[in-house]
């Protein structure tokens, strides 16, 4: 079976592809590194020991996706492809509207014409809004605070409107947490660009050196210790997750919402204490104000996967910071740096 995968070569994509092919499927991947570097998938072929095609193209070119998609022969596609950072798509929101939402149309509109109505999409909790109840179960409602999620926001709502026109697509809406961690190889990783946003790469970069210290972004939340938490999810949790998407849709036509997070809440000091014991290097910190749009505290309620998928999370917040220390320890710079 083949699996047509935009975005396929970036942090999640990357870690999707080895899982795929490990479970005996084709790929073929669909990027225009925009934000990520070919070598990511050459890493891909050396963990798994298969081949995948590659192509380079923008998901907003119809003409090329279609074409691509086509000479692909896939029966299904993963879409990863988007732009992420909250606080570019808050500078310069026609951009992320460009990217997210007419990238997603012209995919829509090629798989139409060429009758292929299998998608697993790749959301996020940020389509929950400020918390009514927690965990937030799927049927929370949705709001967005930002472009970004506005972006997301707008996606789902295209493709509820599609299934609700045409009941034979079959469209996984995959909510994803925090997605943190790396391949156990240490091959692929996130490699975010400039300084990270993310908490995660923040720490990684701190305890190799790189940065002086952590800004915790506000310790004065109505949290255990005062800072912000979240439902941190291992990316090769996250990976297998989308694995068991695409099996369950060769099995059911719908269009379903489903939560891909752990279902534990831990707070940044947490996640900081935890990988200067997985690192054994100190990670000094400095409390800042809180960084504006950020919640106080959310995680997932993830039986919907457990239910549908018979998928639910395996590694725990060692493995997290086991794997991302393995990663960036081997490749300091990113893979512009070489291994
Ligand atoms: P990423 O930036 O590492 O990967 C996105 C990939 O898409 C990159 O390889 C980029 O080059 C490619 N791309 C971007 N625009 C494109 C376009 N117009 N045409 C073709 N390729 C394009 O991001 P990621 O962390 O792997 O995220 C993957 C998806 O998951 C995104 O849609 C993101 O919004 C979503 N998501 C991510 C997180 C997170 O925290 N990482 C959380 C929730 C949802
Ligand atoms: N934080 C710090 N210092 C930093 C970075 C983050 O204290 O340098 C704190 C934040 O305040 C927050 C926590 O660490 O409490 C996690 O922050 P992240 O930036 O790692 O992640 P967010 O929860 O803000 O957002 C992430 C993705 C979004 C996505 C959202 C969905 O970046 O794209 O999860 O849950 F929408």
């Amino acid at each position: 079976m083949m699996i047509f995968v935009t975005g396929g070569a970036g942090y999640i994509g990357s870690h999707t592809c080895v899982e795929l092919l490990n479970a005996g499927m084709d790929v073929t991947v669909f990027d225009n590194f925009s934000n990520s570097q070919a070598e990511a998938l050459e890493r891909v072929k050396s963990i798994t020991g298969k081949q995948l095609r590659s192509v380079e193209g923008d998901i907003r070119d119809g003409v090329a996706l279609k074409k691509a998609l086509a000479d692909s022969g896939a029966t299904s596609v993963i879409h990863f492809a988007g732009l992420k950072a909250v606080g570019e798509s808050e500078v310069d929101p026609l951009r992320y509207y460009d990217n997210n939402v007419v990238g997603t149309m012209r995919l829509l509109e090629s798989m139409r014409e060429l009758n292929i109505k299998q998608l697993v999409f790749s959301s996020s909790a940020t389509v929950y809004g400020v918390p009514q109840f927690l965990p937030y179960t799927e049927k929370h409602p949705l709001s967005a605070t930002n472009t970004y999620g506005q972006t997301k926001l707008a996606v789902e709502n295209m493709l509820r409107d599609v299934y609700r026109s045409d009941a034979s697509w079959r469209l996984a809406i995959l909510r994803y947490f925090n997605p943190v961690g790396a391949h156990p190889t240490g091959l692929i990783g996130e490699d975010p660009q400039g300084v990270p946003n993310n908490l995660m790469p923040y720490v990684a970069q701190v305890a190799v050196g790189r940065r002086e210290f952590l800004n915790v972004w506000g310790n004065d939340y109505p949290t255990p210790d005062g800072t912000g938490v979240r439902d941190y999810i291992h990316v090769v949790d996250l990976a297998a997750g989308h694995v068991k998407a695409v099996q369950f849709l060769e099995r059911n036509a719908g269009c379903n919402a489903i939560n891909l997070g752990a279902g534990v809440g831990h707070s940044v000091l947490d996640l900081v204490h935890a990988f200067e014991s997985a690192s054994g290097k100190p990670v000094p910190v400095k409390v800042g104000p809180r960084r504006s749009g950020d919640l106080d505290a959310y995680w997932a309620d993830p039986s919907l996967a457990r239910d549908l998928l018979g998928w639910s999370a395996e590694r725990g917040m060692e493995a997290m910071c086991l794997d991302t220390w393995k990663w960036q320890q081997s490749n300091p710079n990113g893979y512009k740096g070489g291994i």
